[in-house]
């Protein structure tokens, strides 16, 4: 039996997404979604960041299979159908990339390479003492998918590695904090702070003043979760005020960032366009022939989403 999915995409192409389906299952047919012709016959629909028009377009819809791993896209939406089942990618290549985007980062600080521009900018050739990754204190926020691999990686490099999440985890080399009761415990040893939270209505501002404040001084921010975890405006003022060396974000509040946004001349601050870590399509394909697979056969799909938890 042949079904055909429409597929919701404007981050780049349709066609790779298409041919890779064409490939690895011929019995899925993924089609432009605005060039479907019965959509009341669509059961399963493959997206990122679908609109309110490609959701009403689809009155029947089953399961939703989002090109990413975060579905606060899919799950902000006021009418999304109560029983309509969301769908994740698992790493699809991001574990991968997000290692490399943490390693660089936290090198960077930790090798003082902020410190050498700086005195680039005045022709100043002043070394300063190395210090072993070991007295480096890595902490990340959410031990999932990509954060529990970017723990393992930092942990390979030598670094200090400690993680939170919402529940218990035990993992290898890393110092592991759970619960809202253990959040200040964790944050008060931080020479870095990670993120890689889903965003959901108990992350959203989680990185405020109060959060940040409690990461001793000359601590550093890393966010490549989403914008809105974080008060962009708390950030500025403890990096004007010292209290924080440093922040990188991949993702902002309101994206693409505004031209007049004061984010972008913020000294110390470091931004990139949401690119730390992308679906790459083969693997991303698999997993979404999988979990079609399994709709199909009426078992649970592998990246079924909590909806009343929110990730
Ligand atoms: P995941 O597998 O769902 O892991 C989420 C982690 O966060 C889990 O460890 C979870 O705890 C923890 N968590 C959730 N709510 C919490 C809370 N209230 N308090 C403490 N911990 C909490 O997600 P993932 O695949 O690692 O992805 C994480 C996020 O990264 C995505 O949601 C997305 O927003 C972002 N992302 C960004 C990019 C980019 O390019 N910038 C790319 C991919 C993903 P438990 O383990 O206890 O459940
Ligand atoms: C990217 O931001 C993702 O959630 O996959």
């Amino acid at each position: 039996m042949t079904i055909t999915c429409p597929i919701y995409y404007t981050a780049g192409p349709i066609q790779p997404w298409v041919d890779a389906f064409a490939r690895q299952y011929p019995h899925i047919k993924v089609v432009d979604w605005q060039h479907i012709r019965h959509p009341e016959e669509v059961r399963y629909a493959i997206v990122w960041q679908p609109t309110r028009e490609f959701l009403q377009r689809f009155p029947n819809l089953q399961a939703i299979l989002n090109l990413g791993a975060g579905v606060d896209g899919i799950l902000g939406h006021p009418q999304l159908p109560a029983n309509l089942q969301v769908i994740r990618l698992k790493d699809a290549g991001m574990a991968e990339q997000m290692n490399q985007y943490f390693a660089y980062h936290i090198m960077h600080f930790h090798r003082s390479m902020d410190t050498y521009q700086r005195q680039q900018t005045q022709q100043q050739w002043l070394p300063h003492p190395a210090t072993p990754a070991s007295n480096f204190r890595v902490g990340i926020l959410g031990l999932g998918q990509l954060g529990r691999s970017v723990a393992n990686c930092l942990v390979s490099l030598g670094y200090d590695v400690c993680g939170w999440s919402r529940s218990d985890k035990d993992i290898d080399n890393v110092q592991c904090y759970s619960g809202d009761e253990q959040l200040h415990e964790f944050l008060g040893q931080l020479d870095t702070l990670c993120c890689l939270l889903p965003l959901t209505d108990s992350t959203r501002n989680l990185l405020d003043r109060h959060t940040l404040q409690r990461l001793p001084k000359g601590a550093v921010l890393i966010n490549a979760a989403r914008g809105e975890h974080l008060i962009e405006d708390d950030l500025l003022a403890l990096l004007n005020n010292g209290h924080l060396r440093g922040a990188v974000l991949d993702t902002v509040r309101h994206e693409p960032l505004s031209p007049d946004s004061p984010l972008w001349q913020q000294p110390g601050l470091m931004i990139t366009p949401h690119c730390a870590a992308q679906s790459w399509i083969e693997p991303s394909v698999t997993q979404i022939g999988q979990n079609i697979n399994a709709l199909l056969a009426g078992t649970e799909p592998p990246g079924l989403v909590e909806r009343s938890r929110g990730y």
